[in-house]
């Protein structure tokens, strides 16, 4: 799709290894962008090789967590394809443990990556971003910082604060022409997700998801492109759930009847 929504576009994808990050990178060269794709390890960019339009994507090595990092994405954008447009601040690790025995260093490092990664990701654009016409940042928060869940505080702590993280950088950066809006996932099919998975978690998400499934990756990556895109040109500092009517459903009476027969089905 070269005449695609973000063609001509340059945009950064953290967590671009797996998941999420990587349906968006398919889905930002698909529209037309040029990418930056970054993560922990060379191992888990290696895809981006093989992808299609893949002279469109260049790969950074690192944690989000570090400055040099944020630092060397932001240069390679430049360097490589002439301008930096948006990002996708979208790497994050999921903690478990609940609150009476799990160690403070579990939300010390909720925060670094999910919330300080995200803060440096911003702090690193900006200057690049208020130079274009449209800049635009999306980070990934979740829909577990929009409520909580069991054995989830240092994670819902993270991602609540990654969203207020956003609205306040939107607020901060909206005279410099730069938008700032999370997306918010509902349980999605990754890597992330596989233990939950694995543990028999699937009909449990699907009895409590109203659309009575698990989001696909694409369809978080459908949402961010909106994002990152000039058709979202007057939207920001929204904190947009993808979530098949997850928080839309109070939990107050159960899901039943002949939509929970369907599911179970
Ligand atoms: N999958 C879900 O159900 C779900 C729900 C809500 C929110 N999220 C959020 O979506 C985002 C993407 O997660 P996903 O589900 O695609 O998981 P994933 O594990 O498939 O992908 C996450 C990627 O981020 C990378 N990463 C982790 N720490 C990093 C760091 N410090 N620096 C650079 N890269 C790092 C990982 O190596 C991995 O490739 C995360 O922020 C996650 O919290 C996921």
């Amino acid at each position: 799709m070269a005449g695609g929504r973000n063609a001509g576009r340059v945009i950064v994808v953290t967590g671009a290894g797996s998941g999420i990050g990587a349906a968006a990178v398919e889905r930002l060269v698909e529209e037309g962008a040029s990418v930056v794709a970054v993560d922990l390890t060379a191992d888990s960019l290696a895809w981006c090789a093989g992808a299609p339009g893949a002279d469109r994507i260049a790969t950074v090595v690192g944690s989000v967590a570090d400055d040099s990092t944020n630092a060397e994405m932001v240069a390679v954008a430049v360097e490589r394809f002439g301008a930096l447009h948006g990002a996708f601040l979208n790497a994050g690790i999921a903690t478990f443990g609940v609150m009476q025995s799990a160690p403070m260093e579990m939300l010390d490092r909720a925060l670094e990556v999910n919330v300080r990664g995200v803060a440096l990701g911003i702090k690193a654009v900006i200057p690049e971003l208020r130079k274009v016409d449209g800049g635009a940042i999306v980070v990934t928060g979740s829909t577990s910082g929009l409520a909580a869940d069991p054995g989830n505080w240092s994670y819902n702590a993270s991602k609540a604060a990654v969203i207020n993280l956003a609205r306040g950088a939107a607020i901060d950066l909206a005279t410099l022409g730069i938008r700032v809006n999370a997306v918010c996932p509902g349980p999605t099919r990754t890597n992330m997700t596989k233990p939950m998975l694995d543990r028999g978690g699937d009909s449990q998400v699907r009895r409590s998801v109203p659309m009575g499934r698990w989001g696909e990756p694409s369809e978080l990556a459908a949402a961010a492109s909106f994002l990152l895109s000039k058709d979202a040109s007057f939207i920001t500092g929204v904190a947009l759930p993808v979530d098949g009517g997850l928080t839309a459903d109070s939990g107050a009476i159960p899901l039943y009847g002949a939509r929970l027969v369907d599911r179970e089905g």
